[in-house]
């Protein structure tokens, strides 16, 4: 049976006053019965991940190179990470794809660089609000989950996240239906790609203004194996009620 995962997306917020978060979250879920990832700026992460030497909860990052080293100012290889403490790295969000241009063919560069160095790839898709009112979203999907994901992902090295970009800090979250339409596209395409038995291992969150309030409604919902929190997840007291939602 694959584990729920609940995994917080801090972005670029958080200094080591913030590390108190982290101490919260490992003495409130001593033995969850989900997984539990964490993914604080790069320069927490170390600490971060010594908090949580004794606790389940895993740390992450929010992006790597797709090289292991190399004259590239600035960047972080997945070596490096995982060297740090970390276990998983969120590829391809979008504001990545926004921000710095990254292309569906860079992510999945990086996913193989993820996957090298022992790091689970947590792959973000989703449409825009032009997309989905263009009724594009499906399609948007399929191209973007084709060019990212690597032919070596697994349901073991690789989670797929689908956070619809309207969706994000807006306090807007897409229909429960809509939710379903698109994780029950995305297990059907992985499916295909990867045959059906494979398809089942892969957990799939959902993602965009996840809160206490709606949370258990979203992880009700077809093929929602969890969710990939921003806002709710920098405070444990937002956090901590997401998590025992998907536990329930
Ligand atoms: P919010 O939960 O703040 O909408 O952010 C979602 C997100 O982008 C997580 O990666």
């Amino acid at each position: 049976m694959k584990r729920k995962l609940a995994a917080g997306n801090w972005k670029m917020n958080g200094t080591t006053a913030s590390l108190a978060e982290v101490k919260s979250l490992v003495s409130g879920h001593a033995a969850p019965s989900v997984d539990i990832l964490i993914c604080p700026p790069a320069t927490l992460i170390a600490q971060a991940a010594g908090i949580c030497s004794k606790s389940p909860i895993m740390i992450g990052a929010q992006d790597c190179h797709a090289a292991p080293s190399g004259a590239h100012t600035g960047d972080l290889s997945a070596p490096m990470l995982a060297d740090a403490g970390a276990g998983a790295v969120i590829l391809g969000h979008s504001e990545r794809r926004e921000n710095h241009n990254e292309t569906s063919d860079m992510v999945a560069q990086k996913a193989m660089a993820a996957h090298a160095a022992g790091l689970i790839a947590v792959v973000c898709l989703g449409e825009s609000l032009a997309q989905r009112e263009g009724a594009h979203t499906l399609d948007v999907i399929a191209e973007q989950l084709a060019g990212s994901l690597p032919d070596g992902a697994t349901g073991a090295n690789t989670v797929l996240a689908y956070e619809p970009i309207w969706a994000i800090g807006s306090g807007l979250t897409p229909t429960l239906a809509q939710i379903g339409e698109v994780h029950d596209f995305i297990r059907s395409l992985l499916g295909e790609r990867f045959g059906a038995q494979a398809a089942q291992d892969f957990r799939l969150l959902y993602g965009g203004s996840v809160k206490p309030g709606n949370a258990a409604e979203i992880f009700a919902t077809s093929n929602v194996d969890g969710a990939l929190v921003g806002g709710a997840s920098l405070k444990s007291s937002d956090f901590s009620p997401i998590i025992r939602a998907l536990e329930a």
